[in-house]
C-alpha cells in the first residue's frame, strides 16, 4: 500500500525505510524528554555539590543528621565530665569515663603513637611501654600529667603542654593512666621502678 502517509499535517518527516508496511517518522525527541534529561543532569550536579562536597550535606543529609545526633550525644557526655583537672582524683575519675578516654585516645593517636606505638607498647630507642606496671618518671596519675606536660629533659619526650593545651594534656594523661597494667603483647620490657597502686579515689560527689 502506498498511500501518501507523508503528510500528517504536522510537518512530520517520514524516513525512507518501510518494513512490512511499517514506516517511521524522523522526529526529534520531544521537549519534555529533553527537560527530564537535562533536569536530571542538573539535579545530579547540584546533589553532588551539596551532599558530597559541601559541609551543608552534614546538616541536611540523612547521615549528617545521624552524625549530628551522635556528635551531640558525645558532646553531652563530654560536658558531663565537668571541668577537667590534673590532680590524682580527677585523672582517676576521667580514666574510667568513656567520653574522656575516646578523646584522650584521639590525642594519643595523633601525637604519641610515633614513639610509643599504636597500642602504647613502646618502640625500641623511641618511647617506653606505657602499658606495664613500671615507670621511670612518675608515681601517680598527677605525675603522668606532669611528665606529658613538661616532658623529660634530655630525651625525645618533649614537653607537650604548650603544643596541646591543658585540656588535651589532661585527656592524654587520663588515657595513659587507663593503660596501666594492660600489658599489651610484644611491648617493650619494663623500665624504671615498679609502680605503687594508684591512690584510692575520693568518693564521687
Ligand atoms: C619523639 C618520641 C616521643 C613522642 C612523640 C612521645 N613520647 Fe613519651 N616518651 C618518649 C621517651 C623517649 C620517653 C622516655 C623518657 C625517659 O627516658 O625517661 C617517654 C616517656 C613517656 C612517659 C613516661 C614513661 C615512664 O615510664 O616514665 C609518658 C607517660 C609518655 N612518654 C607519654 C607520652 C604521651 C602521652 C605522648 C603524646 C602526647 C608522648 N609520650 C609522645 C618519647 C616520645
Amino acid at each position: 500500500m502506498s498511500t501518501d502517509t507523508n503528510n500528517t499535517g504536522r510537518g512530520d518527516k517520514l524516513m525512507s525505510h518501510d518494513y512490512d508496511g511499517i514506516r517511521e517518522y524522523d522526529n526529534p525527541t520531544p521537549g519534555w524528554w529533553h527537560a527530564i534529561f537535562l533536569g536530571s543532569v542538573v539535579f545530579a550536579i547540584v546533589y553532588w555539590a551539596v551532599f558530597h562536597m559541601s559541609p551543608l550535606g552534614d546538616r541536611w543529609g540523612v547521615h549528617g543528621r545521624y552524625k549530628t545526633a551522635a556528635d551531640n550525644a558525645a558532646a553531652a557526655a563530654f560536658a558531663q565530665l565537668g571541668t577537667l583537672a590534673e590532680d590524682n582524683d580527677s585523672l582517676l575519675r576521667l580514666s574510667v569515663k568513656e567520653a574522656a578516654l575516646s578523646k584522650g585516645k584521639a590525642v594519643f593517636d595523633t601525637r604519641c603513637v610515633a614513639c610509643h606505638r599504636g597500642d602504647a607498647g613502646g618502640m625500641p630507642a623511641l618511647g617506653l611501654n606505657l602499658t606495664d606496671d613500671f615507670a621511670k618518671n612518675f608515681k601517680d596519675p598527677n605525675g603522668v600529667y606532669n611528665t606529658i606536660a613538661n616532658g623529660v629533659t634530655g630525651t625525645a619526650m618533649v614537653p607537650w603542654l604548650a603544643q596541646m593545651g591543658r585540656e588535651d594534656t589532661i585527656l592524654a594523661a587520663a588515657y595513659v593512666v587507663s593503660l596501666r597494667g594492660t600489658n599489651v603483647a610484644g611491648g617493650l620490657p619494663p623500665e624504671g621502678e615498679p609502680l605503687p597502686e594508684w591512690p584510692a579515689p575520693a568518693p564521687e560527689n
